[in-house]
């Protein structure tokens, strides 16, 4: 693409879909080794019929964000959580775990050659990266794979849900995401598939996205059908700050935004921040809620509808929101200092 391309590209009206990019990384896993891998430009990946991702879901992937600053470099946020949560993902479907030099090298080359799609500071829009693991070879009983591919594209993507920060809307699902001690808290693709229907069926109520309480008891919030939750509760005590409450639960999954989200509400806006099971009817106390995750971003939620009536939340967007993302957003897009060594200079 070339300069010209470049700018006449309409970057701040991309939505959450995939839009091709020149090229993508491959590695190939055999023999209980790791090829060095490297680029390709093709698009399509050739499997064996019998490979274990096509009939048993023997398969995890990932999803980051790599951003324009304002100084002309292009960071990627957080990559070595998402190294350790698809390593913790292959781990639990026995799948070989990515070696982080590789999973780094990997995410690194690929955004490094599709450089001229990064979305340009200013646009509102990223690079999704999007690193996927395979089990492959010829395989016909229920057993791990014999070998396995690693690849990793990006493309170019805006908002996930609404644009800038408009609430959603989301509906308490009787579907569950996930089983009490299942696969919840992995990022594999089952998890997924399982939750299509329920998000079919909340848009089809009106709603915007489902979310899932707890399989167990079907009390707690866990999470939205692909972002983390979190709720603002007034003080505890009169005069003490607010506070940033999110479920902790086994069958959520571990969100690298939800973590930098509590760091951040800790450590620069001062509230009080809780993990602990957050009961449903506990929303109706709730100032705020909000979605999270690398593409929801901070997305405010209006009203939580579930079978027996609805909660419409005060402040949408509110006060904590509007700080959290403005937190965010200039950290990741190296707009402000970095003292985490958060972003990662490609
Ligand atoms: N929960 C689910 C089910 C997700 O798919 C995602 C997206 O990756 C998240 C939470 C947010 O995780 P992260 O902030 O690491 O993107
Ligand atoms: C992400 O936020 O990176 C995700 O993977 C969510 C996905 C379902 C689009």
């Amino acid at each position: 693409m070339g300069e010209r391309d470049r700018a006449e590209r309409d970057w701040a009206s991309l939505g959450f879909r995939y839009q091709p990019t020149p090229w993508r990384f491959q590695a190939v896993w055999r023999d209980g080794a790791w090829s060095p891998g490297g680029l390709t430009a093709e698009p399509t990946i050739t499997l064996e019929e019998g490979a274990t991702a096509l009939h048993y879901g023997q398969q995890c992937f990932e999803g980051l964000k790599a951003f324009a600053g304002p100084d002309g470099a292009v960071r990627l946020f957080r990559p070595d959580r998402n190294a350790a949560r698809m390593a913790a993902s292959a781990r639990r479907i026995l799948l070989p775990e990515v070696p982080e030099a590789l999973f780094l090298r990997a995410v690194t080359a690929c955004v490094d050659a599709n450089r001229e799609h990064v979305p340009p500071h200013g646009s509102g829009a990223a690079l999704y990266v999007r690193p996927l693991l395979l089990g492959t070879g010829d395989n016909l009983g229920l057993r791990p794979a014999p070998t396995a591919l690693f690849r990793v594209f990006c493309s170019p993507v805006g908002p996930y849900f609404k644009a800038g920060l408009a609430p959603i809307r989301l509906w308490v699902t009787a579907r569950d995401r996930a089983a009490p001690n299942g696969t919840g808290a992995f990022k594999v693709g089952g998890n997924y598939a399982g939750g299509l229907l329920a998000s079919r069926e909340a848009k089809d109520l009106g709603w915007d996205e489902a979310l899932y309480l707890d399989p167990r008891e079907h009390r707690f919030l866990d999470e939205a059908g692909s972002a983390n939750v979190f709720g603002v509760l007034p003080p505890a005590r009169p005069g003490g700050p607010e506070r940033l409450v999110t479920p902790s639960s086994p069958t959520i999954l571990p969100s690298v935004t939800m973590d930098s989200v509590l760091t951040l509400a800790r450590e620069d806006l001062g509230l009080e921040v809780e993990r602990r099971p957050v009961p449903l009817t506990e929303v109706g106390d709730m100032l705020e809620l909000g979605c999270t995750g690398t593409a929801a971003v901070i997305t405010p939620v209006a009203e939580v509808g579930h079978a027996g009536g609805a909660f419409r939340l005060p402040r949408a967007p509110g006060p904590v929101a509007l700080a959290l993302h403005g937190r965010l957003t200039a950290l990741q897009r190296g707009e402000a200092p970095d003292p985490r060594g958060w972003t990662v200079r490609v």
